[in-house]
């Protein structure tokens, strides 16, 4: 979703905008635009489309030792050049940068803006010229600032310039992330740590309804109301090179291929010297403690969710319920006595997690977040975090932090039985090794799934997939992968609810995959799949060595059967991503699709 750089300091402030909303471009973005500070004032470049174009017309030789920059992805106002920003006051004294939504924007021009000029469409404009607004009314520009965010309803990270002071920008947040980078004699705000990397590994944090102003070489930290805060610096552990393509042609493939190691390097991460799990204590009296787990997730980290709902049933007999955050957030179930909330999520940023963790924060429930990006909100305000050491995820459609999250569920479920006395035989860790070989194997047979894409899903308008117990699970997120980066009109069902209705739409040639690695549905889910092929669908089977038979597409060795999901995972993402490549699709940037999703 949008994305905001801001720098101030000794060098051309052009470069370092344009390589981090380059870095930002996998988040999502429909226009992009800069604007430098220079002694007439500020310049503004904004274009619809893509940050080559802006380049382009950036074209030459531009100067400015401060400027901001944004790519912007359309909630109020359809992409345009003019609803493009950074966007600026009527009489363009300033000039700003938002991400996030002002729910009462109308209210807002209506009470104090009724005669100022508007340019765009978009809520953001009103954020500016309210700056102006009480700026004319006398007050410095960092009252004013402050006195414009504390009207704002809703979610907000803001980057503000101010023409009569080239040597300070400022930054606001509420929801939205934001944080400022350190440098020596240089300093830079952005939305994302990686973002910034040019320029530093220092972070500080900006937390909600606070405003910093940031020059050159000082940062100071304000509540709205004007009381200083103190807060230090972090050092971010991430290397710029995990941001790079490398060899690959597509982000995706690259992250497909990590996965051996990103669930070796878990082992490695969550493991003692003695082989033990390595876990805070608190996480363990917190698991032990609670009588029902809650996850709450979106999309893809959804799907993690639901297979950590087994695990955690299956190895430690603890009752768990997994809900779409966007709606427990507006429509909360009756809860047990002691819930512990597990939030998963790739980026630690999703807006509807993060509803529901302010809420259940406030009812004083435990929190425990599962996440790729340590430091994320998530990761702030819940009480206990674990990271799932997937590195950067680049590419929109989520692969490789999807099988670390349910790694982390099947450690975090092992954990959770031996905090019970449990004995369970099930060693997460022996398991997930064997895991990590089986998928190296199918990452060397991308052939095999190129061949299926091919064959199955070159031009076909919709596909289906079936799949019973937890291979019902992962079917939805194999028809997630596939409509999300080839437009494929596709869903998941439960092999036995396909003939319940939407057997209907099964039409001679429609491709239906059925996963079934579950020995005890192995035999319901292919006599569900004879029964759409029966009426001309053409099917295709991933089964494992356990499960079959003569005929299947993709037979993949035998795993834990409770951790089948994340060995089914790849062959699903290689169709999924071999499917876009033949249909000359943007495989890392689909259409309409932001990789951290901060507004509900
Ligand atoms: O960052 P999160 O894991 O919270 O994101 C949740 C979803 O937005 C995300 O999984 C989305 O569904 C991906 N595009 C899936 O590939």
């Amino acid at each position: 979703m949008c994305g905001i750089v801001g720098y101030i300091g000794h060098k051309q402030a052009k470069d370092t905008l344009i390589k981090g909303l380059e870095v930002l471009e996998y988040r999502g973005y429909d226009s992009a635009g800069i604007a430098l500070a220079t002694k007439n004032g500020a310049k503004l470049y904004k274009e619809k489309g893509r940050i080559a174009s802006l380049k382009e017309a950036i074209n030459g030789d531009v100067s400015g030792m401060t400027g901001i920059g944004h790519t912007r992805w359309a909630t109020h106002g359809k992409p345009s050049k003019a609803n493009a920003h950074p966007h600026q006051s009527q009489n363009k004294r300033f000039t700003l940068v938002h991400n996030g939504v002002v729910d009462n924007y109308q209210q807002l021009k209506r009470d104090y803006l009724p005669d100022k000029h508007f340019a765009s469409d978009t809520d953001s404009e009103v954020i500016v010229q309210l700056v102006e607004y009480f700026s004319e009314k006398g007050k410095s520009t960092d009252e004013a600032f402050r006195q414009t965010l504390s009207l704002l309803h809703g979610s907000y990270a803001i980057v503000l310039m101010d023409n009569e002071n080239a040597d300070a920008i400022y930054a606001g947040k509420n929801k939205s992330p934001l944080l400022i980078g350190t440098g020596s004699g240089e300093n830079v705000v952005a939305s994302d740590t990686m973002a910034m990397l040019t320029v530093t590994k220092e972070f500080i944090e900006i937390h909600d309804e606070e405003a910093a102003v940031v020059t050159n070489d000082d940062v100071q930290l304000k509540k709205l109301d004007g009381t200083l805060v103190h807060r230090e610096s972090f050092q971010a552990e991430i290397d710029e090179a995990d941001t790079e393509k490398g060899t690959y042609s597509h982000f995706m493939l690259k992250e497909i291929d990590e996965q051996p190691a990103v669930i070796r390097n878990i082992i490695q991460e969550y493991q003692n010297k003695d082989g033990n799990i390595k876990l805070e204590k608190d996480i363990r009296t917190a698991l032990e403690e609670t009588d029902r787990i809650y996850i709450m997730a979106a999309g893809t980290s959804y799907h993690a969710g639901l297979i950590g709902k087994e695990l955690l049933e299956k190895v430690a007999k603890k009752p768990t319920e997994v809900h779409i955050a966007s709606e427990f957030l507006y429509d909360e179930p009756m809860l047990s006595e002691n819930p512990l909330f597990v939030f998963i999520s790739q980026s630690g940023e999703t807006a509807d997690c993060r509803g529901v963790l302010v809420r259940v924060k406030k009812q004083g429930y435990r929190t425990l977040t599962v996440t790729n990006v340590p430091g994320s909100t998530l990761s702030r305000e819940a009480d206990f975090t674990l990271h799932t050491h997937a590195g950067p995820e680049i590419a929109v459609a989520s692969t490789k932090a999807y099988t670390a999250q349910m790694s982390v569920l099947a450690i975090l479920a092992m954990d959770c039985a031996h905090a019970q006395g449990m004995n369970s035989d099930f060693d997460a860790m022996k398991e997930l090794g064997l895991v990590a070989s089986v998928m190296d194997t199918i990452c060397d047979q991308k052939d095999i799934m190129e061949q299926v894409a091919r064959d199955y899903m070159a031009d076909t308008r919709n596909c289906f997939f079936i799949g019973r117990s937890l291979d019902y699970h992962v079917v939805l997120e194999g028809a997630l992968k596939l409509k999300e980066i080839s437009y494929v009109q596709a869903e998941g069902f439960a092999g036995g609810e396909l003939k319940h209705g939407t057997i209907a739409l099964i039409e001679e040639g429609t491709p239906v995959v059925a996963v079934t690695t579950q020995p005890h549905v192995n035999r319901n889910t292919r006599s569900n799949a004879q029964e759409v092929m029966a009426r001309g669908a053409n099917a295709c089977f991933i089964s494992t060595e356990e499960t079959r038979e003569e005929g299947d597409q993709i037979v993949l060795p035998t795993v834990h059967r409770l951790l089948t999901p994340l060995i089914t995972a790849l062959p699903l993402q290689l169709i999924a991503y071999y499917a876009a490549m033949h249909r000359g699709c943007d495989v890392d940037k689909p259409r309409n699709l932001a990789k951290s999703v901060t507004v509900e």
